[in-house]
Order: C-alpha cells, then structure tokens, then sequence
C-alpha cells in the first residue's frame, strides 16, 4: 500500500520534471534571442541557472525521483544545462557583434565639431584698429608703405633731418641711446631720410610704426606709435598737404569735420604747422561745437605736425630742392586714438586690462 501510494508520487514528479524539462528545452532558445542587450541576456540565463533558477529547481527535484529515473533524468538536465550555456555564449557573441557592427555602420563621429560653448574671439587692439584704419585711408589716397628699423642712427634720426646737434631732442635725457651710439627712433620722419636718401622722386610714402622717447605720465608713453606721411613731387604746395590732411579728418571722424593749420616749429618742415580738427565729441548739428571738456572748451583738438619739406632734408638725401618739392606730416597714433574714443590716459591702452580692450 505504502508502496503503490509512492509509486505514482515517484512517477508524478517524474512526468512534471521530464515536461519541466521538455518546455524549457523548447523555449530557451527563443528567451535568449529576445534579449536585445547584454543585462537582460545575463538575467535570462540567471532565470534559469541561477541558485533560484528554473533548470536549478528541477535539479533539486531529482532526488526524489528512483534511481533509474534519476539517471535518465540527469543526463537529460545535464545536456541541457550544457546547451544552455553554449547557447547563452554564442548569443553573447552575437550581441558584442552587434554591437561593435553598430558602431562601425553609425555615421562616423565628426571631430571637428565645434564645441557647444563658442570659445571667446579676441579682437585686434586699439592701438591696432586705429593705425590700420589711417594706413587705409591713406593707402587708398594712393601713399605706400614703407618700412624702417627701429634702432636707428643719429644721422637719419636727427642730422639729415637738419635737427642742431645741440637740440634738446638729441639729449640723453630725452632719447634712449645704445652703448654703441645708436638711439631708439624717436619719430617716424626717419624714413622720410631713408626713402629719399635711396630712392630718386616722385615718392608717396607712409611709414607706420613703434618710436621711443624718455616720457612717461598720462599722456605721454616711453613707446608710442606714430604714422609719417610724405610726398615728394614737383610744384608740390601747402594745398596739396591741406588737401590730403581735409580728406584724412572728414574720412576718419566723419564728414563735415574742420581742420586747421596754426604755425610751429620743426626742424625738417619750412612753414611748418600744427594740425587741429574740430572736436567731434560737442560738434552741434550745424557744423559748430559747443566746448567740451576733451577739447577743452576750445572746439578743437590737435592731432599732428605737418609742413613743407626743409630743403635741408632734400640736400642732405642728395634731391635738388630747386625741382623737387614735398609735404610731410607725421601723427600719433595713440593720440588719434585717444582722440576718437574719448579715453582719459593713454597708460590704459598698454595695460591691457581685458576689460578695457572688451570695449572696442
Ligand atoms: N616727427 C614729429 C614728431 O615726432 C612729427 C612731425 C611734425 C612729422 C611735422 C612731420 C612733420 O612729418 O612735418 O613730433
């Protein structure tokens, strides 16, 4: 009795295990290919030969099958555990193939995308958006650029120039000198002695660039730049000099703006003058200023100092100033800048505070 009552039992667990079997037989195939991602295919393997998996549960059953069952039943689980797992491998495979072929196929990553936040331009410095906008206006008045050293000798510094040796400008105190005798250009005009002193006239020259001097508060710097501007031509006269310096202020601070000339001295200019434009920071509608305190209330701001070639300078560079005449005039450009924008001490435009600089 008790034993035809365990009999069907051992033959129960047996039928159950053996269908157990054949259904996860038939489906795990069809588990691990729905696993789309390699997480989930080691949870579906889990599922089934983990400690609480369902190929787990049917081993723990075994016991209570009879011994030839058991065996028979083992072989069974043990073939399909070894599927399982070989089947489980391949997918893996398959899936890091997959994968690694998504990548390869996938539009190719552009490394040259710029990044998402733009990187902050920098822009050209005052001091250089003002020269080049004075080399423009002039280029286009038809002058060329001409080019000189920095280091240069007293002779075109100062004597070709018809500077006395003994002019305060000469002194140590005022100018940077070299042990070996040379100095710091202190203006631009040299390349007025270098141009004429080498090439035969006509010539249209502007010469823009760096000068030193022994100055230092705010308005003046031990290094500044200035543009020289000269021509050389017969029957050149002070109209053709007011000519181009009226085109310059009405090109550079605006139409309608008035220049006047009032004499002064330099040595290389006979007459020579200094050059005013009206202020353009109180000119009224009309054409009139008001007074400002940039102008100090006089309407006009001086910008350069032009004149009419010495014939000094013409002999000393071997050009006979009986046929050939010319126009020099030579600015700052610090100053001009200072002019144009308004700025308070010429310190701020070496500096360099970002700050600053951001504005223009
Ligand atoms: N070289 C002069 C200076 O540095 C500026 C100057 C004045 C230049 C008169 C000229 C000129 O060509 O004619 O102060």
């Amino acid at each position: 009795m008790n034993a035809a009552m365990t009999e069907p039992a051992a033959g129960d667990v047996r039928t159950a295990l053996e269908r157990s079997i054949a259904v996860l037989r038939a489906t795990f195939r069809a588990r691990f290919e729905a696993a789309t991602a390699e997480p989930a295919l080691r949870e579906e393997k889990a599922r089934i030969l983990g400690k609480k998996g369902e190929l787990t549960a049917i081993l723990k059953q075994m016991p209570a099958l009879e011994a030839g069952a058991r065996r028979a039943a083992g072989e069974l689980v043990n073939t399909l555990k070894n599927e399982v797992e070989a089947v489980f491998e391949e997918r893996l495979r398959a899936l890091d193939r997959g994968e690694r072929d998504a990548e390869l196929s996938a539009p190719a990553f552009d490394i040259t995308l710029p990044g998402r936040e733009p990187a902050p331009l920098g822009h050209a410095h005052p001091i250089s958006i003002v020269r080049d906008e004075i080399v423009d206006i002039l280029v286009s008045l038809g002058f060329a650029v001409h080019d000189g050293p920095e280091v240069e000798t007293e002779e075109n510094n100062f004597t070709k120039l018809g500077f006395p040796p003994d002019h305060p400008a000469t002194d140590m105190q005022d100018s940077f000198w070299t042990t070996d005798g040379l100095l710091l250009r202190t203006h631009t005009s040299n390349i007025q002695v270098r141009a004429m002193s080498t090439h035969p006239p006509p010539m249209a020259y502007i010469a823009p660039g760096a000068v030193y001097r022994r100055d230092d508060d705010a308005t003046h710097s031990p290094m500044f730049h200035q543009i020289e501007c000269f021509l050389v031509d017969e029957h050149v006269s002070v109209a053709h000099l007011k000519g181009v310096l009226g085109t310059f202020a009405e090109r550079f601070f605006g139409a309608g703006t008035p220049i006047r000339l009032r004499p002064s001295y330099f040595p290389f200019v006979e007459p020579g003058a200094e050059v005013d434009v009206g202020c353009p920071f109180c000119r009224r509608a009309d054409g009139s200023r008001a007074g400002c305190s940039v102008c100090k209330r006089s309407g006009w701001i001086e910008i350069l100092g032009c004149g009419m070639i010495h014939p000094v300078v013409f002999e000393s560079c071997g050009i006979d100033p009986e046929k050939w005449s010319g126009f020099a005039f030579g600015m700052g450009v610090e100053r001009v800048a200072i002019v144009r924008y308004g700025i308070p001490d010429i310190r701020l435009l070496f500096e360099n505070d970002p700050r600053f600089l951001a504005q223009f």
